[in-house]
């Protein structure tokens, strides 16, 4: 089939044809970052980018960016990959096109303001192992916040570009807050600060087509640097939007190679190289090439990350963007956080809450993290809540938001909101309004002597640093000190393949209770799949016998409790575990019976009002208690809870540990 199109394609000898423009718009490839991201929860593995590497290396690009946002997060946490290795890795391949990379400003790559000494040592080194463009964004648009790595990025000799994060209170651009005119004044402070371009980041694909080109005309009759245009899918209007901005002579934009667009990524590219040949914004791309890269992808790549993509629904368009200004992301975040506490019901109240919540935080933009800081806590506030009180369980970060700790909000948050928030807050009840790391104590010499001894170098403490829970876990996977889970490991291909098809009979019923007497004897070459449909978790082992896959047995995986030796399946395969890994920890919890030490002990138990990752307990087994207290703090979509000690008393018992993962109503400690 590609060849007949192919064919096709050198009988139209379009290249003949083709002048060379006076003014190419530039492209910059986000497939290997925001795609993946995007589409396939960041899971990218960097082995599934060599592939295309060099191939992607020739096509023309501005730039391709290979790093930054959540990939930093999710490698080193679900991948067992070093984030640092990754640019080394892929720079061995792209021999002549800069990579990009997606900076959080103050925040780097992670979810809070660092200190001044962690943020310029970071940058410090993400340009020494490759980086060269550093797209730079904060939040709340408050470029304080750009203040201290602007400089390194600049010091180290690399691009600085800017980001004006896009964001509307009204349907389209305009209204009080964020009209023309303070988008106008955002370009002239970046350029002002030495930005080497300027980009619009339309993280939700909000902007219409008509205001992209009254924007871009704007921005290039206002300011020098070249302006780029960053704008998701997700309400499908980005096609558009980029040729409307072209028309107005944006200088930049950004898409990603066909399997890695749309739904909520980017634009592809091939369509605007077609768009656009022969008139004098011609990309100059191969589309042949582009084609040959696609196949790769398709074919060798796509296979490992297909069940990755949220395909519950037929329309690669969410029109809830056009209807409520909400981020693709942040949505499909908010249901699987309602769905994970059984309160799916909710999606329409939290639908009226959030632009309640956003107005109280100060008319915020919403992108990482505020998009989490405010999805989270609407989700709090709507099953919490009630008549006599709001916001009766606020988070960490609203409260450090509160506090100042983010920076300047667009408008002033509701006073009542912030006292209430500021409460006991540790760092005091009156806000500060100075830049806020000023506040912050350097944090990188105590990470330093934290995790000295397993830390090999500067690369691997700041890591830590910035997540030290699952920073730490991963450098023990690194350095042998502790062996990865199965969950992390990478997948073949083939095995991909073969899980596909063990998908689809199971989903076809024909997988069935096979009963155990029929299993014909184990062969030598077995492997062992796990297979998750739905809601269920099965162990599938497969022999082949002259090279026809057999299925030998599928086990539905039922959790046991520790205290219950399960007695083993009769057929289970010796290279699996003697106790499989269930799906999740927590998703064990509930069926199990209480564990010893909690079930004996008398007294009030603190239970998980939503399910997430135990980041610390504040108190030990021992310790005495008041109520209301902070007694764990739990982590769910990113946002820190404080959860409260629910009596006074003595701590009887300890159910988890710091980075366990915990389910709604587990519990977690008892007070007696
Ligand atoms: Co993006």
């Amino acid at each position: 089939m590609s060849d007949h199109s192919q064919v096709k394609m050198t009988d139209m000898n379009y290249d003949k044809k083709r002048p060379a423009a006076d003014n190419p718009v530039k492209v910059m490839d986000l497939t290997l970052r925001d795609g993946h991201q995007s589409l396939f929860a960041t899971r990218g593995r960097t082995e599934d980018m060599i592939p295309v590497a060099e191939l992607m290396d020739e096509v023309g690009f501005w730039a391709v960016e290979t790093w930054g946002g959540a990939t930093f997060d999710t490698m080193h946490r679900f991948l067992n990959e070093d984030p640092w290795e990754r640019i080394r890795t892929l720079k061995r391949y792209f021999k002549k096109t800069p990579f990009s990379m997606l900076l959080r400003a103050q925040n780097l790559v992670g979810y809070r303001n660092y200190s001044d000494d962690l943020a310029k040592a970071f940058v410090d080194r993400a340009a020494a192992n490759g980086m060269d463009i550093f797209r730079t964004f904060d939040a709340l648009n408050d470029y304080r916040n750009f203040e201290t790595v602007v400089p390194v990025i600049k010091e180290c000799g690399k691009h600085f570009q800017g980001c004006i994060c896009y964001t509307m209170t009204e349907p389209r651009l305009g209204g009080d807050v964020y009209n023309l005119d303070y988008y106008i004044k955002k370009a002239k402070a970046l350029e002002a600060m030495g930005a080497d371009s300027i980009c619009i980041k339309d993280m939700a694909g909000l902007i219409a087509p008509y205001d992209a080109y009254k924007l871009v005309k704007e921005l290039k009759q206002n300011v020098k640097p070249p302006i780029h245009l960053h704008s998701h899918f997700t309400s499908g209007m980005s096609p558009m939007s980029h040729l409307k901005a072209i028309e107005a002579g944006v200088d930049i934009i950004d898409t990603c190679m066909t399997p890695y667009a749309y739904r909520t990524s980017h634009a592809a590219i091939e369509p605007m190289v077609m768009t656009l040949l022969g008139t004098d914004r011609d990309t100059g791309f191969d589309i042949r090439h582009l084609a040959k890269i696609n196949e790769i992808l398709e074919k060798e790549i796509l296979p490992k990350y297909k069940h990755l993509l949220d395909t519950s629904k037929v329309s690669i368009i969410d029109i809830n963007v056009l209807l409520h200004q909400t981020p693709g992301g942040m949505l499909s975040n908010l249901v699987n956080q309602l769905r994970e506490m059984d309160a799916l019901d909710k999606i329409d109240e939290v639908y009226k809450e959030l632009p309640r919540v956003r107005k109280d935080l100060g008319q915020i933009p919403l992108v990482t993290p505020t998009s989490q800081i405010v999805g989270i806590q609407t989700v709090n506030n709507v099953l919490f809540d009630d008549e006599n009180e709001r916001y009766k369980m606020i988070t960490g970060q609203v409260k450090d938001l509160c506090y100042g700790l983010y920076g300047k909000t667009a408008v002033p948050i509701n006073p009542d909101i912030q006292k209430k928030a500021l409460k006991g807050y540790e760092r005091g009840e009156e806000p500060i309004t100075c830049r806020p790391a000023e506040v912050l104590e350097p944090e990188l010499a105590k990470a330093q002597e934290e995790i000295k001894g397993l830390a090999v170098d500067l690369d691997d403490e700041i890591l830590y640093a910035i997540y030290p829970v699952t920073g730490k876990k991963f450098l023990k996977w690194k350095y042998g000190k502790e062996e990865p889970p199965e969950s992390v490991k990478a997948k073949t291909l083939e095995e991909a393949l073969a899980e596909e098809e063990l998908v689809k009979k199971a989903l076809a019923g024909e997988l069935i209770e096979k009963p155990a007497k029929e299993v014909p004897a184990k062969g030598e070459n077995s492997r062992t799949f796990n297979v998750f449909v739905d809601d269920e978790y099965f162990e599938v082992g497969v022999d082949e016998v002259g090279g026809t896959p057999l299925v030998s047995y599928v086990q539905p995986q039922v959790v046991q409790a520790p205290v219950a030796a399960a007695p083993q399946a009769p057929a289970a395969a010796p290279q699996a575990p003697a106790a499989a890994p269930p799906k999740t920890p927590a998703a064990a919890a509930p069926a199990a019976p209480a564990p010893a030490d909690s079930g004996a002990v008398e007294g009030t138990k603190l239970t998980a009002p939503m399910p997430g990752m135990i980041v610390k307990y504040e108190k030990q087994v021992g310790d005495t208690v008041e109520e209301g207290e902070t007694m764990v703090i739990l982590e769910a979509m990113k946002m820190e809870n404080a959860l409260p000690a629910p009596a006074s008393g003595t701590v009887k018992a300890i159910n988890y540990g710091s980075g366990d993962s915990v389910s709604k109503d587990d519990v977690l400690c008892v007070i007696g």
